[in-house]
């Protein structure tokens, strides 16, 4: 119903204008290249560079805690002084692990199973090797496979599916994978001092685009074993060009040549298929617009996921997440602009409306049984690839040794079980794989940033619109929220304007996380009566959106969003006021949804 106050009575154009980077300047960003020390797979504290200044050697953190008087309480930990924190580490994955019940409200009725451990071998985890490979396995675009490709593509996927279940290779084994890391599988009791209470999640924060890469980058090793083929590299769907839109073809028939085909999975949404052009702002009901529009918008989308909302660190990757911290009980870090908005998008896109969790790519515990899930997730690593190839100042990985030494196990293509960090995922000429590009190739969404709005089509709100003062938190999003929210500066000079980012910041969002959840944020949208603002339009500041997956001790999660307004006030002619009307739309599952904070801040570039 709420939708239907802000209809897509497109006032977009097509005119769209160049991408300019704001700054060439590139930031230098290393790594150590070194192999992770050893020591790190007993369940000893791991410490970062900077706490081994504070604490003398081999000290136990959880009697520091005792020493401070009990002030520091597992509850309370996100209130530690930061040098204090641990990286988030993943447990022996084959004896520390549990059936997943996190995120499928019908879990009775779930057309997956839901025992999503991975098998155990008795192997003792090894530390990670780089690859000696000789050649580097190039990723190449779904929707223009040549026939060698595609047919070894499918024989490798084929070869999968007929391992048996409980070998950690097989078509069941990588789907799982998924299931246990984000539907409550482990604990972070090896993280830290541990903390058996409280479930590892590698979604809605800094954690998202590193372990999407760790499992990808072994999942195509291992099809590639499979077929005996090093060279073997995955494809990924090209969502962010026009002609790469619809779910690609090979994917799409349920036999080829008289034989099922392995790429085919029979939970899809049946009205996504046969080159319909994807919505990259889907938020559960298909949008009345023209394939044209679409394609634009889609466009549009990524431009805000990679540029608008991904101008710093942590707006693109996500926040801080580390050893203590529960989106349940003590913090909400902040969903990355791509996870939020694309990637969530595409989830529910594909996934089956009419099955029980809307599986399979619909909801985290069954989206690995679809071959599409990993092809969206080559193309999703693929934006961070190409976020960081803009070269843009504050696209850089964060540097914070929580985030550089956190740690996940996967089996590997030798079977081996291996743990593998965060800092050695940053390089991809480390880990021989890229993705094919074409040749001086500008990317249609760099020139989509949404045109500038004509100040003749704007009017002042004829309404009296509270501000963040006068406004009790929490509010709930049952209806469409107006708030005013006041700036921290107006005008600032383009050398401000390098230095640091302008971001609306919507925390201490709590939301049911057993429901597909999405509201859209608009700013300044004051367009004469009869106009309304859509996402293709410059005052879409972007989505809040959340795929159902939960933590085993409640059914409400938190977290939060960040949205960039330096280009999108400078495209609404409104650079110059004081306030910034903030409008949050419900689309779907908000009517509990709760939001405790509002506020804009400058975000130094490069923070
Ligand atoms: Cu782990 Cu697309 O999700």
């Amino acid at each position: 119903m709420s939708s239907s106050l802000l209809p897509l009575t497109s006032s977009f154009t097509n005119a769209h204008r160049p991408f300019k980077a704001r700054t060439n300047q590139t930031q230098g960003f290393r790594v150590s290249c070194n192999s992770a020390p050893n020591g790190h797979n007993d369940n000893k504290l791991i410490l970062p560079e900077s706490q081994k200044l504070i604490l003398p050697p081999n000290v136990d953190r959880r009697n520091l805690l005792v020493g401070l008087g009990g002030l520091y309480t597992a509850a309370n930990l996100s209130s530690l002084p930061a040098a204090m924190a641990a990286p988030i580490t993943a447990p022996d994955i084959t004896s520390i692990c549990k059936d997943a019940s996190a995120g499928i409200s019908n879990q009775a009725e779930a057309v997956r199973t839901r025992k999503c451990c991975p098998p155990a071998l008795g192997k003792t985890i090894k530390d990670f090797v780089f690859p000696t490979d000789k050649t580097v396995r190039m990723r190449w675009p779904a929707h223009k496979g040549t026939k060698e490709q595609v047919d070894k593509y499918r024989a490798a996927i084929q070869a999968m599916r007929a391992l048996p279940d409980d070998h950690p290779h097989s078509f069941a084994s990588q789907a799982k994978i998924h299931c246990a890391y984000c539907n409550g599988g482990y604990t972070q009791v090896d993280s830290g001092t541990g903390f058996p209470n409280i479930d590892i999640q590698i979604h809605n924060s800094w954690l998202f685009f590193p372990f999407h890469r760790w499992y990808l980058y072994f999942y195509e090793r291992i099809l590639g074993k499979l077929i005996n083929d090093p060279t073997f590299a995955l494809p990924f769907w090209k969502w962010d060009e026009p002609a790469g839109m619809p779910i690609p073809d090979m994917f799409v028939p349920e036999t080829v040549d008289g034989k099922p085909n392995p790429l085919y999975d029979v939970y899809r949404d049946a009205d996504h298929i046969n080159e319909r052009i994807v919505d990259l702002d889907y938020d559960g009901k298909d949008k009345n617009v023209s394939d044209q529009t679409q394609k634009l918008c889609n466009l549009s989308t990524v431009y805000r996921d990679l540029v608008r909302n991904g101008g710093d660190t942590i707006s693109f990757f996500g926040g801080k997440y580390v050893a203590g911290d529960s989106p349940v009980d003590n913090s909400d870090p902040s969903v990355g602009s791509v996870e939020s908005g694309s990637h969530t998008a595409v989830h529910r896109w594909v996934g089956d409306k009419n099955q029980p969790n809307n599986e399979d790519m619909g909801n985290f515990y069954s989206a690995g049984y679809d071959p599409v899930f990993y092809i969206h997730h080559t193309n999703v690593d693929r934006m961070w690839k190409l976020w960081k190839d803009l070269g843009i100042a504050g696209h850089v990985e964060p540097t914070d040794s929580d985030w550089l030494n956190a740690s996940y196990v996967f089996y590997d293509e030798n079977e081996e079980l291996v743990r593998v960090y965060n800092k050695d995922c940053v390089s991809l000429d480390k880990l021989k794989f890229n993705y094919i590009e074409n040749s001086k190739e500008v990317f249609p969404w760099r020139k989509s940033r949404p045109e500038k709005r004509n100040p003749n089509s704007q009017v002042a709100p004829t309404t009296v619109v509270n501000t963040v003062e006068q406004t009790k938190f929490p509010v709930t999003l049952d209806k469409i929220l107006k708030i005013r929210v006041k700036r921290p500066a107006v005008n600032r000079s383009e050398a401000e304007k390098a230095k640091a980012n302008e971001v609306l910041l919507v925390k201490k969002i709590k939301y049911d996380s057993g429901k597909f959840v999405k509201f859209d944020v608009f700013v300044n949208d004051k367009l004469k009566d009869g106009v309304f603002t859509t996402p293709c339009d410059p005052e879409y500041a972007g989505g809040f959106a959340q795929i159902p997956h939960n933590d085993m001790k409640s059914m409400f999660m938190s977290s939060s969003a960040r949205f960039g307004l330096t280009e999108l006030l400078e495209d609404t002619n409104t650079d110059g006021e004081e306030y910034a009307t903030v409008t949050l739309v419900p689309r779907t599952g908000t009517d509990d949804l709760t939001v405790g904070e509002i506020k804009i801040e400058l975000v130094p570039v490069g923070a």
